[in-house]
């Protein structure tokens, strides 16, 4: 097992770049420098890291939504209004809903947070503030929901409870199972707080009417945990979306509660930057092994669907697996897959930095520099400085093997 680390582009963005607008040069060069080396370096670690998480710029909220009927299905986002943000891990600093597709067989769950961490600290501790072990039933701040509900022209199925099978529907919160969903099948986990009314401003802004409206999990500094099995599909349904490609994410929690599978992108807050980390993610049946990490936001690229994949991967193995991600006030975004990863009420830095270490050093050190991109200005939109991507920026890719 290895470590990776990648250095995300820190890019200034000006609060009038519209995503949209988001064509210029030196993001283009920048992603591709970076794709072109993965090619070449691309192999498996126990932990993939993003260094520099976090940027300045803004996406926006969904504003109005009409679901009345098929035919006037639309909606409308905020573009007056910008969620403007800047800081380490943002926008992902925000609160998240946690997504996992199958084949897997989710076996405990959690998420930690704690006042700061800085990536490979010892002191310091994190402080479990959701649970979920299938063993024991045990169901500590999480709702499971899917997109089981009505569905309607502009934003899909609705999301509502499920029941403890992962997949039908349910009338109210139900502990999941000990189950296994098939290929296709998808779960969200969500606080238990109940969001207050929908509405611009309000606690969880504007959510389709209806649903089961839960928080997402908050903090800069936050940890999530997952023991799951992904067991290869050997069935003959290879034409199910997403055959064979278990994942687990997390979304900026509003896109869940507008539309997770929209047909128009103003229905949710995704296409302009909401944000999505995707942890452990196989992207298709010839990698059916290979768990990638993705950024999807506009930090360093201008092309939110590709997202910026970490280099390495993580091996899909047919035994339990224990990981997750941290996400650090220093701007780390730690992905790792470790067998001694526990779920207490506490973790401290020490055994944290043990866990990882441990999948770390089980192979040589190594410290790589990739491409380094040095920017010009934007010449796609641009008159003005403001319109255009400001700051230089470096792609520093460093990897310790
Ligand atoms: C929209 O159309 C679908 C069928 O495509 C139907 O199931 C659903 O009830 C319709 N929704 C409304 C609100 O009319
Ligand atoms: C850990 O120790 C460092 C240096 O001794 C200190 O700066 C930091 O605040 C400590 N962190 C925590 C969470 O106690
Ligand atoms: C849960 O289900 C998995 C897969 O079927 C099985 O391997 C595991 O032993 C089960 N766990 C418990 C506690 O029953
Ligand atoms: C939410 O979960 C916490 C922790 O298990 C529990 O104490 C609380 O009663 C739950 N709240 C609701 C509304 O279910
Ligand atoms: C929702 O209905 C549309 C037709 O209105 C259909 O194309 C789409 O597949 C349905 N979505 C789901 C998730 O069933
Ligand atoms: C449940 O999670 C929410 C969202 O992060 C958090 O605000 C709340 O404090 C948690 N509840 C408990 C009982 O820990
Ligand atoms: C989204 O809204 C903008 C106006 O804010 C509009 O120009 C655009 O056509 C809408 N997109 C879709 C897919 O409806
Ligand atoms: C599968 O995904 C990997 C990782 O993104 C990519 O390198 C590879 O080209 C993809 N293969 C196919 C057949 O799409
Ligand atoms: C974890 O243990 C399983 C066996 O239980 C083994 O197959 C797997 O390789 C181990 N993973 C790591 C990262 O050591
Ligand atoms: C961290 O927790 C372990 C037990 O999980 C304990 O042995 C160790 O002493 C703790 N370290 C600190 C610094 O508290």
């Amino acid at each position: 097992m290895k470590f990776f680390v990648f250095s995300l582009l820190l890019s200034l963005v000006c609060a009038d770049n519209a995503p949209q607008q988001q064509n210029n040069q030196q993001t283009t060069t920048a992603a591709s420098s970076s794709s072109s080396s993965s090619q070449e370096y691309s192999s498996e670690y126990g932990v993939l890291q993003f260094q520099n998480v976090g940027f300045e710029g803004h996406y926006y909220n969904v504003k109005k939504i009409d679901s009345s009927s098929n035919e006037s299905c639309t909606c409308e986002l905020n573009t007056g209004k910008p969620v403007d943000f800047s800081g380490a891990i943002t926008p992902l600093d925000g609160e998240l809903s946690v997504h996992i597709r199958g084949p897997v067989n989710l076996q405990k769950f959690g998420y930690w947070v704690a006042d700061s961490y800085t990536a490979g600290e010892t002191n310091g501790s994190w402080s479990r503030l959701a649970y979920y072990d299938s063993e024991d039933q045990t169901a500590e701040n999480v709702t499971f929901l899917s997109n089981v509900g009505e569905n309607i022209t502009c934003l899909g199925k609705a999301l509502d409870y499920i029941d403890s099978d992962g997949v039908s529907q349910a009338t109210e919160s139900t502990v999941l199972s000990n189950v296994t969903i098939q290929s296709g099948d998808e779960f969200v986990i969500m606080s238990n707080v109940s969001c207050g009314k929908s509405g611009f401003g309000k606690d969880c802004g504007v959510y389709r009417d209806g649903i089961p409206a839960f928080h997402g999990y908050y903090g800069t500094t936050k940890m999530f945990l997952f023991q799951f099995l992904a067991p290869q599909d050997d069935s003959d349904n290879k034409d199910v979306e997403n055959y064979n490609m278990p994942a687990i994410w997390l979304l900026n929690a509003h896109i869940p509660r507008t539309a997770q599978y929209a047909t128009n992108s103003n229905c949710s807050a995704w296409a302009s930057g909401g944000g999505e980390f995707d942890i452990f993610e196989i992207l298709n049946t010839t990698e059916s092994t290979h768990f990638y990490s993705t950024i999807h936001d506009f930090q360093g690229t201008d092309d939110i669907y590709t997202g910026l994949a970490n280099e390495g991967y993580i091996e899909r193995v047919d035994s339990v697996m224990m990981g997750g991600v941290i996400f650090g006030s220093d701007g780390t975004a730690t992905v790792f897959m470790s067998n001694e990863t526990t779920f207490d009420e506490t973790i401290n830095n020490s055994d944290l930095s043990s866990w990882i270490s441990t999948v770390e050093s089980k192979e040589d050190e190594h410290i790589m520099s990739l491409s380094s991109v040095t920017s010009e200005s934007s010449k796609s939109d641009g008159s003005t400085l403001r319109n255009s991507w400001l700051t230089a920026f470096l792609l520093g890719v460093m990897c310790i093997l």
